[in-house]
């Protein structure tokens, strides 16, 4: 077999967001690398929907959870996983919404909302990860982070949503260093990626302005698979001695 080929046997993957765009993508790639995901997002039809599209679809479990609200009891939710299915060998929390808004019509209920599926979930998910019995025992594990350019590039409109991406970052580079050697954390950071949540983005912009959007992407914009082929990368032991940093995966639109 080529060193380059990326073998999940009998391993266990967590991936919040499974039921639609890129971490449907992920998932689902994971299950071609043989990986048994444990599906999480808020509907459940949606997810067992997304399962039948996996490969050996009965391998794998899912649970409804809506991380806007449940974030604080994830740490519970692994030690069930853990229960039900076996250790976890790693995580990619890709679940998220979309944000665009002026500041004057900034409210609480909507940040908290941003806040608490990004940033809360993630450092949830990993206070759970590294409870006895929820992780793999001496193997070294993975952790992903769902990132995006908007973390470090500026767009009107996008400051509660550049927080919570900016926020993810700081967490991958202190956690990474909290958790070495033993749990790997990265993000992927990722520019326009043709998704469901793109279409609802750019459903109302005129063709001009999406024309210019994909222009600032010197390769167009990216497809679910782009990111998800990063992703599973990270997941994988290939990244065994990648930890604390962020992948751009953006067609080019950061540089
Ligand atoms: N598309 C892009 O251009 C792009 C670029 C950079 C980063 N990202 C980020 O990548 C991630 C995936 O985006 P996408 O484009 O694939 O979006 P998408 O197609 O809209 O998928 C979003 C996923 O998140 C889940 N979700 C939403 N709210 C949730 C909640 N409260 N609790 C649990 N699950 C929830 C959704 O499932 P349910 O509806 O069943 O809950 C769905 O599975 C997001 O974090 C997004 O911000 C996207």
């Amino acid at each position: 077999m080529s060193r380059f080929q990326i073998d999940f046997k009998n391993k266990w993957i967590l991936v919040t967001g499974a039921s639609s765009g890129i971490g449907f993508a992920t998932a689902k790639l994971l299950s071609e690398c043989n990986a048994r995901v444990v599906a999480i997002s808020r509907q459940e039809e949606k997810l067992k929907t997304a399962i039948t599209h996996f490969k050996n679809p009965e391998q794998h479990r899912h649970y409804a959870v809506d991380l806007a609200i449940d974030y604080e009891t994830l740490p519970a939710l692994l030690k069930k996983v853990a229960l039900e299915c076996g250790p976890l060998s790693g995580i990619f929390h890709c679940a998220g919404i979309e944000s665009i808004r002026p500041i004057q019509i900034l409210s609480n209920k909507s940040l908290d909302e941003m806040l608490n599926i990004t940033l809360k979930s993630a450092l949830f998910l990993a206070k759970g990860f590294c409870q006895k019995g929820v992780s793999v025992a001496d193997e070294q594990t993975s952790m992903v982070f769902m990132s995006s350019v908007a973390a470090v590039t500026g767009q009107k409109g996008m400051s509660v949503y550049s927080a919570a991406r900016a926020g993810l970052e700081g967490v991958v580079r202190s956690l990474a260093t909290e958790l070495a050697p033993r749990i790997r954390v990265n993000a992927v950071m990722a520019g326009a990626i043709e998704t469901p949540m793109h279409t609802r983005l750019t459903a109302n912009l005129p063709e001009e302005s999406i024309n210019d959007y994909r222009a600032k992407h010197l390769l167009g914009f990216g497809t679910p698979e782009d990111v998800a082929n990063a992703s599973v990368f990270l997941l994988s032991d290939l990244a065994k001695w990648i930890t604390g940093t962020s992948m751009v995966v953006d067609g080019g639109y950061i540089c």
